[in-house]
């Protein structure tokens, strides 16, 4: 048992000429007769731990040499300001203790490898150095979107995982079996258990997995992700708009507070196409979106909803994300209200990111009439009985409300700059990949 202080790799600056205990897994090594040079990982981050000769027992100089990538091990030394380091810190080993030799064969050694490969190797990949950078970020967005609500005042309310109802139309719903009542599905959407939390606490959030039977082999599409959903009573669409793009500039602020040089240095993300986003965002509507693509030469007629190539667009002419207001009616789910100045068209809207990241928020304001809301769960072929608490909301107190969703993977690939999503979440679960 050693006494010394167990330090971890992120916060080593605070034990600067101390000895200290490292606790962690040999990432690499190389060798130059006299010295080894152990790159030693601990989750939070990788220093260089240099064995010399002179400082260490034989036996320990001799395995050194020869230890597996991956073994797990307890490093002992001194803690050396050195500003070559990517870290600025090195440490002067004079004990290593080995917990666990790895096998010889890992399969991730530091080589090129194809994404398929790193993908079946996920539990493993998940160690590399670009990945640790791309949880802390998520983390950081989670923490961000949690600071944001509770600080001005939104009550957290959970929604249930296993639901009896369609909220985002009824061609990606996973069914699971649910004892004696037949089925169940899995959530898309906590929004409509949003609105009735509203109702009772005014404006408040949820935040969750949800599900989609995405059968699209697209770059922003899985079958498991999480989303935060805003709900607020008394709130119309142009409020929801101030909200999210208030939301999004703060997520942002608090990336760059807390990442701005692991990911410039380790994801090679350019920052300062994160330094840009201020408020206020762009908002036209649809209609406008629809001359903007035609007058770039997209065939789009008004009525066809947009896919990544017109959001890449449509986005490509701003430096912040754009919010895109008031689509086609029947391109949008039963719940939305329709525009009294113009009943063909929806009171919602998307937000989407720059640099091709495409739709990163849905959301809008809700039909709150009883009678206009049985008409359209009818018109949907929605089954009527399986909304019936919904629509007491309706009967009890209807108010204008409205909130958002916001897709957590594909704020962390935009945030992060990553081609995709499967990166962005630790275990990803898309159409074709249910391992590891
Ligand atoms: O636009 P969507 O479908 O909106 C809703 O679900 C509303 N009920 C939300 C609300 O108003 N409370 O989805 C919202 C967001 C999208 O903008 C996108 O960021 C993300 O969820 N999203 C996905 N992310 C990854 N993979 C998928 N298959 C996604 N589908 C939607
Ligand atoms: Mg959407």
């Amino acid at each position: 048992m050693s006494t010394l202080p167990r330090a971890w790799i992120n916060e080593i600056g605070k034990y600067e000429g101390q000895e200290v205990e490292l606790r962690g897994w040999l990432d690499n090594r190389r060798s130059s007769g006299k010295l080894h040079f152990l790159q030693v990982r601990d989750g939070t981050g990788v220093i260089q731990c240099v064995v010399f000769k002179g400082d260490v027992s034989p036996e320990v100089f001799a395995e050194t040499n020869h230890l597996p990538q991956e073994s797990a091990i307890k490093v002992r030394g001194t803690v050396k300001k050195d500003d070559r380091a990517p870290i600025g810190y090195e440490l002067g080993v004079k004990d290593v203790e080995v917990v666990q030799k790895a096998a010889p064969d890992y399969p991730l050694g530091h080589k090129e490898h194809g994404v398929a490969f790193l993908m079946d190797q996920r539990h493993l990949w998940l160690r590399s150095n670009r990945q640790r950078v791309v949880m802390a970020v998520r983390h950081t967005i989670v923490k961000a979107i949690r600071d944001y609500f509770d600080g001005k005042g939104f009550r957290l309310v959970d929604s249930p995982i296993f639901t009896p109802n369609a909220c985002e139309g009824t061609s990606t719903l996973f069914e699971v079996p649910y004892f004696d009542m037949g089925k169940a599905y899995l959530t898309q959407s906590g929004q409509l258990y949003a609105e009735a939390s509203a109702m009772a606490y005014g404006k408040v959030y949820t935040f969750g997995p949800t599900f989609r039977a995405e059968k699209s082999k697209t770059r922003r599409h899985l079958t498991e992700f999480w989303m935060v959903e805003p709900e607020v009573a008394f709130m119309d669409l142009e409020e929801d708009m101030d909200l999210a793009e208030d939301f999004i500039c703060f997520i942002a602020q608090r990336v760059l507070e807390n990442h701005a040089k692991e990911l410039q240095t380790i994801l090679e993300r350019d920052i300062a196409k994160l330094e840009t986003i201020k408020k206020p965002f762009p908002r036209i509507t649809y209609d406008e979106a629809v001359k903007v693509l035609q007058a770039a030469g997209n065939p789009i007629q008004w009525g066809d909803d947009f896919g990544g190539d017109e959001e890449t667009i449509l986005a490509s002419a701003y430096d912040r994300p754009v919010m895109v207001h008031r689509y086609p009616a029947e391109l949008k789910a039963f719940y939305f209200k329709h525009d009294p100045q113009n009943p063909r068209v929806a009171l919602g809207m998307d937000v989407l990111a720059p640099e091709g990241y495409g739709e990163i928020i849905g959301g809008g304001q809700r039909e709150e009439s009883y009678e206009t809301l049985v008409e359209r769960i009818k018109a949907h072929k929605l089954p009527l009985e399986a909304f019936d608490w919904y629509l007491d909301l309706r009967k009890w107190g209807s108010v204008p409300h409205a909130g958002f969703g916001l897709g957590l993977e594909r704020t962390v690939a935009w945030m992060c700059g990553l081609h995709h999503v499967r990166e962005t979440i630790p275990y990803p679960r898309m159409m074709e990949r249910l391992t590891p």
